[in-house]
């Protein structure tokens, strides 16, 4: 048994009833099935305490020093929301950067429990991010729909009407634009049951064996008489982190018995709400004991996003004014986001123009934070605002202009995500991608002299290290060093390249 995750034994929830009799505080709750801001004395809901989560749980904050890192090693300036700390925790996020570096592939992998809603901004974000990481690392990525989990968890759901969510939802996610020759996308109980799963079921059934009714209560806060799927379902979710679960994506028979102890070896990085995070904990926490062992998947956890009433609130499909929806038509979000986006501005023009308003608090500009990649201009627009010499209405009015181009763009991609496109995407296949190809890493490492037994890097007989060329061949130093050289220059060009687009844009 692996040492626990310090802080996976705990309950995940953070709430604590009030001892007080009438006061209407409490604690937030944060959990995958229920998500809640704190509230105050009189019942005011209050702003997620994230810092507070993230301690709670034992994540690491995404610092400055991790995003500097990650832009050395990709070449890529990190995404704004990474720079802006809306993907604010995470979980070995240096490690995958360093197998990055090595040269070597990893599994990109998220999901999403289907629903009803027609998709709202707070549910296509985390897709628009995961799409960049995979086009920032370019890496196989799987996206699992879980119709089986909403059905076990919702008391009223019938397995029809779920799956029919997951398909719709699923061609919402599509229109991201994600890659088809690097993408699978699937809804459980379709694959669950498609013959191709075989190495997933084995992989899960494992995993069941390995996790404890205590264990999934002290995770989950289950009980007695919770339905033994719902006591059962994490495993699934778990498992979908182990490349080992799909080998016909890396062109590997899965009619065999025998799963492929190489691809259990492969790294896994997930992005996800914290609140999944739990699920996460008992994968880490398990993962070193399966035959197979898998290593620890990385995650990388965002925040919820703020519902038009502002912090602390919901975005909820039951109140089609807490959030712009992927559906909405131009007037209905410019009456939105005039009617009901929280305002940090003043009561009435002269007091605002004499006090300036708050934009930390005022949902336009926290929308345009999400939306408006220049930084400079998002500094303007707030100095302006806290002076008054820009209007609650002019920051709305920027508002609905960014978000109706981006509801419109999606609407556009939306409409050429056929049935014929979904099948395409949810057909078990052998995926294409090129991931890091130019392995700085690999080639300084030897020029350093510390070369390790890595797939691309082998020994020679003498024990000197010796590095592989793109070929397969070793390379002689003098080689290693030329491409080293290489990809340090290509990696300055477009670093100058992405300085100019930048400056351009501005
Ligand atoms: N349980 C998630 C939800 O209800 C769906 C999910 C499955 C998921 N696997 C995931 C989300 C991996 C993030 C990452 O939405």
């Amino acid at each position: 048994m692996t040492e626990p995750e310090p802080s996976s034994v705990a309950a995940l929830s953070l709430a604590e009833t009030a001892t007080h009799p009438t006061s209407k505080a409490h604690e937030q709750e944060i959990n995958p099935w229920d998500v809640q801001a704190a509230t105050d004395e009189q019942g005011n809901i209050l702003e997620f305490d994230y810092e507070a989560i993230s301690k709670n749980w034992d994540t690491k904050l995404i610092d400055a020093a991790l995003l500097e890192r990650f832009e050395r090693v990709t070449g890529h300036k990190p995404h704004r929301w990474l720079r802006r700390g809306l993907f604010f925790s995470h979980r070995d996020l240096h490690l995958i950067l360093d197998t990055y570096e090595r040269g070597e592939g990893f599994l990109l992998y998220t999901g999403r429990g289907p629903s009803s809603d027609s998709m709202h901004i707070g549910h296509t974000i985390p897709f628009e991010f995961t799409k960049w990481l995979q086009d920032v690392f370019d890496v196989p990525l799987v996206i699992m729909m879980t119709d089986d989990e909403k059905f076990l968890f919702k008391e009223k759901l019938k397995q029809p009407e779920v799956y029919h969510y997951a398909r719709d939802n699923a061609k919402d996610i599509i229109s991201m634009g994600f890659d088809v020759k690097k993408t699978f996308v699937y809804i459980d109980s379709e694959f669950f049951t498609s013959g191709f799963n075989r190495h997933f079921s084995l992989n899960t059934t494992e995993f069941e064996k390995l996790v404890t009714n205590n264990q999934v209560r002290g995770a989950f806060g289950f009980h007695g008489s919770t339905n033994i799927g719902s006591n059962a379902f994490a495993a699934k979710q778990c498992v979908a982190a182990f490349a080992s679960s799909y080998p016909f994506i890396f062109g590997i028979d899965c009619k065999t018995y025998h799963r492929d102890a190489k691809l259990a070896a492969m790294p896994c990085l997930i992005p996800c709400a914290i609140d999944q995070d739990p699920y996460f904990r008992l994968v880490r926490e398990n993962c070193s004991r399966m035959d197979q062992p898998s290593p620890k998947p990385a995650l990388i956890h965002s925040k919820f996003l703020t519902a038009l009433q502002g912090a602390g609130g919901k975005m909820s499909a039951s109140n089609p004014n807490s959030a712009i929806f992927m559906s909405d038509t131009e007037k209905q979000i410019k009456n939105k986001i005039n009617k009901h986006a929280f305002s940090g501005g003043q009561e009435t023009l002269e007091l605002h123009r004499e006090k300036g308003g708050n934009p930390d608090i005022d949902v336009a500009y926290q929308y345009l934070t999400y939306f408006e990649d220049d930084d400079d201009k998002l500094v303007q627009f707030a100095d302006a605002y806290r002076k008054g010499e820009m209007l609650t209405g002019d920051m709305k009015k920027e508002c609905i202009t960014m978000m109706m181009a981006y509801v419109k763009q999606f609407q556009e991609a939306r409409e050429k995500v056929t049935d014929e496109v979904l099948e395409e995407f949810m057909r078990p296949r052998k995926l294409e991608w090129k991931g890091n190809q130019n392995p700085t890493m690999r080639l300084n490492n030897v020029e350093k002299g510390l070369g390790v037994a890595e797939i691309g890097l082998g020994k020679k007989e003498g024990g000197e290290n010796i590095v592989l060329g793109p070929d397969g061949k070793p390379m002689t130093k003098n080689q290693a060093k030329k491409m080293a050289k290489l990809a340090e220059q290509e990696r300055k060009k477009k670093e100058k390249a992405e300085a100019s687009a930048a400056a351009k844009t501005s």
